[in-house]
């Protein structure tokens, strides 16, 4: 008789559970070009809204004439911060505890500032109304610079904070001055710094640089005046944060709001935050009782919607002649623009920037950040990052490499003799955090082993004598990052976003015939989602992943979720999902029992079914289990197998990972060819490991763009000079090198199937490697630290400092 019942390992396979490289179910749409984006939604009488935007970075406004522009053929409104004053919603509340302008009240902070918002029947009469607008400004002294923004007489830009000396983090102390956010043992940090064998000293600078989504922000309000619903579709990456938000500024009550994230293209954090289009769609919407869509174009995207980075470090690394490192302190000046919009817990003004002490046991940090007004865009979120972490990295991994070059010794050698151990995990760091699990050492030595390391240094120096020679224009660098995350916020212990917990959630239902729906409060804006969480169900339930629809983006819908961003999604929706998937199982198991005429406990799960314990031939599978859900009245249970779970993490996740990569560095025109990247990454229980290798891959790429070109530059007037991708260094095929992907898998215990998250990583670790490489290659003529980005032209003037053109 057991002859009949497939083997589990194949019933497991057709499941298409954790582990299998389970093709993508959302690309049957986006091949075919069949995804519905914000700008694909078209309704009845719908009209059109755009910007006029400031020119200036710093400049008041002294009148804005909207007669001519209200003269065009079709434009129906020009609204301005005047318009906006009766309904108090010419100012908004940020998600740092700041307030930003909606439209420019008074005066303007950056270049490309919301002004005025035109609303006009079609896209070509507002953009003609736009040119109509007559804004008269009066120039005022701009600051690009945050160490000249806290002088004494620098301009002050927040005249509506004149002569508050507390912030929403504390006491200012200038009026360009945000907050200081300090962390760990300052006093017993220095002392063992000027007591120390060694120290290390550098400036680092992470620039501004942009996530620039290949898809801009946008949305479209409808507001019905008969039912009293507002519906808003947009670029949300976190929709029922928005609602709530929507409901608390505009005062609609928040079940007459409905928020829907279409499908996304690309977030990477730019799509967090709430922008002034949202605000003014809505107003125009009450207004004119008609639907009304706003979407960016590329320019809009790039100079005023949210930046990443922008942090200036300040670093000492202590250790002891043999290479123990004994200490770590450093300051942050943070360059958060015209207003503070950074997206980051409520407690964490910088993020989880602490966890920069990385993968070494130190024992004695600190850290403090500088928040500092400037004239440029507002924002300040995790491009691909998990709330300052990708600064955190790109630091001490230079930190530990210029600290490499001051002791004489191999980076590697260096970062193997400080790693934490494997025996001292759950580890403390220094500055506050528990890392719930890794093996840095076997990760290390695997990907030693796995590119040759000393093999590749060898080579490197027989390269370096053919320089010497002069046989040769090309030195060769070799760039070694090990990265430690913080992914998964948050525990809601410590992690709100204005007051909303970050826990996240899943329901589940399961249909009579045996197929599913799931329902996340998270958004997927390319990484698979409806793919990866069946995937999880799949398992958890004993139900065909192709048999689960998983829906999210829907606030009428979705249960409540604080959204996707921070690769919080596996640790903390995931998770939601394990727990109500177990729910389920928990139920069918009295089902089955009952079905199998005996008790709860003498019935087992086996992969896609219950069996009597010790008699596998009688069993119950799930799809017979759903249908009696449904059509037995079962003592002492509700009919219908149904489930939610609100999964609070009781830690963050910490994934890891060893990245290396060789470049040839041409010293003649500053071109560097990156001949080989390879990246282990431990992310835990791997759910879909083809999906793990295409975020692996995206990251990696957008690493290399960060590292090697990528940058919001201003001049010193405030204009931006990379506004438009001619400018903004996006790689494309030709520059994307091949990418060897590996892995360790070191399961997070507190995590119900162990899983962390991957989604940032590859931008976390790719960063400090791709630059340790640039660095790595001039190290013999001296350098120890130049800042990103490496292009060209930088790279062209480092190997001119150092004499290399003869
Ligand atoms: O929050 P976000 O979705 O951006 O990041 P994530 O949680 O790291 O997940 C990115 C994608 O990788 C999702 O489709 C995950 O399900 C998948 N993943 C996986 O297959 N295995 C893991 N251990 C972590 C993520």
């Amino acid at each position: 008789m057991n002859e009949m019942i497939p083997p589990a390992g194949d019933r497991a396979a057709a499941l298409k559970g954790l582990g299998s490289s389970r093709k993508r179910v959302e690309d049957v749409r986006f091949t075919q070009g069949k995804g519905a984006y914000v700008d694909d939604i078209k309704l009845k009488d719908m009209v059109f809204g755009d910007f006029v935007r400031s020119p200036y970075a710093h400049a008041r406004v002294v009148s804005v004439n909207k007669e001519a522009a209200l003269a065009v053929p079709g434009v129906i409104a020009v609204l301005t911060a005047e318009d906006l004053a009766p309904l108090g919603l010419h100012w908004m509340p940020t998600l740092a505890g700041d307030r930003q302008m909606v439209l420019a009240d008074g005066k303007v902070l950056y270049q490309g500032q919301e002004v005025a918002f035109v609303v006009a029947e079609n896209r070509y009469a507002c953009a003609d109304a736009i040119e109509l607008v007559e804004v008269d400004y009066e120039a005022l002294p701009v600051v690009t610079d945050p160490f000249k923004a806290l002088e004494p007489d620098a301009p002050v830009l927040r005249e509506d904070l004149a002569g508050k000396t507390e912030g929403a983090h504390g006491p200012r102390r200038h009026h360009n001055h945000i907050f200081l956010w300090e962390q760990g043992d300052r006093a017993a940090t220095e002392a063992v710094i000027d007591g120390a064998d060694v120290v290390a000293e550098e400036r680092i600078h992470y620039h501004r640089t942009h996530p620039c989504p290949l898809e801009t922000c946008g949305c479209v309000a409808s507001m019905d005046k008969i039912t009293g619903k507002l519906t808003l579709w947009g670029t949300f990456q976190a929709p029922h944060a928005v609602r709530t938000v929507a409901s608390l500024i505009s005062g609609i009550a928040e079940h007459n709001i409905r928020v829907i994230s279409p499908d996304i293209g690309g977030g990477f954090g730019n799509k967090v935050g709430v922008y002034p289009g949202y605000v003014c769609s809505i107003v125009a919407s009450i207004v004119t009782g008609r639907p009304v869509k706003w979407v960016e174009d590329r320019m809009d995207n790039l100079m005023t919607t949210a930046f990443a980075r922008d942090y200036w470090m300040d670093g000492r690394i202590a250790a002891t002649k043999d290479g123990r490192i004994t200490g770590l302190w450093c300051h942050v000046t943070a360059d958060h623009g015209g207003f503070d919009a950074c997206a980051d817990p409520t407690k964490f003004p910088a993020g989880f920037f602490n966890i920069c002490t990385g993968s070494y046991d130190i024992p004695v940090a600190y850290v403090g950040v500088d928040g500092v007004y400037t004239n440029k865009a507002p924002g300040g979120v995790a491009y691909r990052c998990s709330f300052r972490v990708t600064e955190a990295a790109y630091f001490i991994e230079r930190m530990v490499d210029i600290l490499a070059i001051k002791l004489g010794m191999d980076p590697v050698e260096l970062r193997l003799k400080n790693f934490i151990r494997k025996d001292q995990f759950p580890y403390h760091s220094a500055l506050g955090w528990e890392y719930d699990s890794g093996d840095y050492h076997t990760a290390m030595e695997q990907a030693l082993a796995a590119v040759d390391y000393k093999g590749l240094r060898a080579e490197q120096a027989e390269r370096l004598e053919a320089f010497k020679r002069g046989e040769s224009r090309s030195l060769m660098g070799v760039g070694v990052a090990f990265f430690t995350e913080i992914v998964g916020a948050g525990p809601v212990k410590n992690c709100d976003i204005l007051g909303l917990g970050m826990f996240d959630s899943c329901e589940i239902r399961i249909h009579p015939t045996g197929s599913a729906i799931a329902r996340l409060g998270t958004i997927s804006q390319g990484q698979g989602h409806a793919t990866t969480f069946a995937q999880i169900l799949a398992s958890e339930i004993g139900i065909p992943a192709d048999d689960i629809t998983v829906e999210e983006g829907d606030t009428d819908t979705a249960p409540y979720g604080l959204g996707t961003y921070g690769s919080r999604s596996t640790p903390v929706a995931g998770a939601a999902t394990a727990m109500a998937g177990r729910k389920i199982r928990a139920k069918a198991q009295m089902i089955a029992a009952y079905l199998l005429e005996v008790h709860d406990d003498d019935v087992e799960f086996d992969v896609d079914r219950f069996q009597i314990k010790g008699a596998p031939e009688r069993f119950k599978t799930m799809k017979e289990i759903a249908f009696a859900a449904y059509n037995q009245a079962i003592p002492g249970l509700e009919p219908g197998l149904e489930a939610v779970s609100y999964y609070d993490p009781p830690n963050m996740t910490y994934p890891f990972g060893a990245y290396i990569c060789v470049m040839d560095v041409d010293v003649d025109t500053g071109v560097c060819d990156v001949r080989r990247v390879y990246a282990l990454d431990d992310c835990g229980t791997r759910i879909n490991p083809m999906i793990i290798e295409g975020q692996v891959h995206g990251g990696l790429t957008e690493a290399l763009a960060i590292a090697m070109g990528q940058e919001i530059a201003y001049d010193e007037d405030g204009n931006v000079t990379t506004g438009t991708l001619m400018d903004f260094f996006i790689p494309t095929a030709v520059e994307t090198p091949h990418y060897e992907t590996d892995h360790t898998v070191t399961p997070s215990p507190h995590h119900p199937i162990g899983a962390k998250g991957v989604g940032e990583s590859p931008n976390v670790g790719g960063v400090p490697m791709f630059s340790n490489a640039v660095m790595d290659a001039f190290k013999p003529f001296g350098l120890t630290h130049a800042h990103m980005p490496h292009d060209h032209w930088r790279v062209w003037r480092i190997a001119n400092g150092l004499g290399l053109h003869g």
